[in-house]
């Protein structure tokens, strides 16, 4: 397995490729990796078969954490990580530091940004403005660099997911992309690299997101149309029984257009965003 740290190597590599008709898959992810990222990488694999070439990138984007964010304390353990992605089969790992990413950003001579105009504005992007900015703008960079033909993204970020189908259609980016399910623990949570700050009776408290969604499905069930306004009150009450859980929030809408719905009913996308302590969690799933 490669371990490439130049923006310029890892485009060069990829050109090579190309060159020769290899299929590439790819992988972005943050680091901290678990089974829902091995699950992805496993999912590239497929894609591109054996004489395919799978990248998987692992950089903590600086541009999507808003300053109030933590950027410094994201979790890191780039050995282990390195060790996973050789055991998942990868064959390249691209792990550049920030001056490859955006060079000249510190003296001010960075100044390019990929922005989504419209389904970003709602959910994430209405509690973190600026985060999709900062997805959109290094995704675009990622696949400049790794030239891939299949990109995986996980469900678990149904927004992200969304937002990068439409720019890789907007922009014409000669790819495709693939999303794929979230893996959950045993108790329903979804896997995340943000599950570790879970410490103590946090842990167990984390699982109300997926109860809430468990709940809205069999309400949706028993009957046809629920008002989401109703349910949204109902659900906020739920989640904050929990005494280190606050929500953020929860929206129902068309999973298409990420429209908010008056009613929901079977098919209609949920999601949620909830700080249990200091921790933001999110989790999403079609009712
Ligand atoms: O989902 C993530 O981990 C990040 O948003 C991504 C897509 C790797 C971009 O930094």
């Amino acid at each position: 397995m490669r371990i490439i740290t130049s923006a310029a190597a890892m485009q060069k590599l990829a050109l090579q490729w190309k060159r020769t008709g290899v299929k590439i898959g790819f992988v972005p992810t943050m680091g901290y990796l678990h089974a829902g990222h091995l699950s992805l990488v496993k999912r590239a694999r497929q894609a591109v078969g054996k004489n395919g070439k799978v990248v998987v990138s692992i950089y903590v984007n600086p541009t999507q954490f808003a300053p109030t964010e933590d950027l410094s304390k994201y979790p890191r353990d780039l050995k282990r990580d390195l060790k996973l992605c050789r055991e998942a089969g990868a064959d390249a790992v691209f792990t550049p530091g920030d001056a490859e990413m955006y060079p000249g950003k510190t003296e001010g001579n960075y100044s390019t940004y990929v922005i989504e105009e419209n389904l970003g504005c709602v959910m994430e992007g209405a509690s973190r403005p600026m985060h999709f900015r900062g997805v959109t703008t290094v995704v675009a960079k990622l696949f400049n660099l790794v030239l891939p033909d299949v990109s995986v993204f996980g469900q678990k970020d149904f927004q992200q997911a969304a937002i990068i189908q439409r720019m890789v259609k907007d922009l014409n980016f000669p790819l495709k992309i693939v999303v794929a399910p979230t893996l959950r623990e045993r108790d329903g949570l979804a896997m995340s690299s943000r599950n570790k700050y879970l410490a103590g009776d946090l842990r167990r408290q984390a699982t109300v997101l997926w109860c809430a969604i468990q709940i809205a499905k069999s309400i949706v069930e028993k009957s046809k149309s629920v008002s989401a306004a109703d349910l949204k009150v109902d659900l906020k009450k739920l989640i904050e029984i929990e005494p280190d859980a606050k929500l953020d929030y929860v929206e129902f809408f068309n999973p298409e257009t990420l429209q908010p719905v008056a009613q929901v009913k079977r098919g209609t996308q949920m999601a949620l965003a909830v700080f249990v302590g200091k921790t933001r969690l999110i989790d999403n799933s079609q009712l």
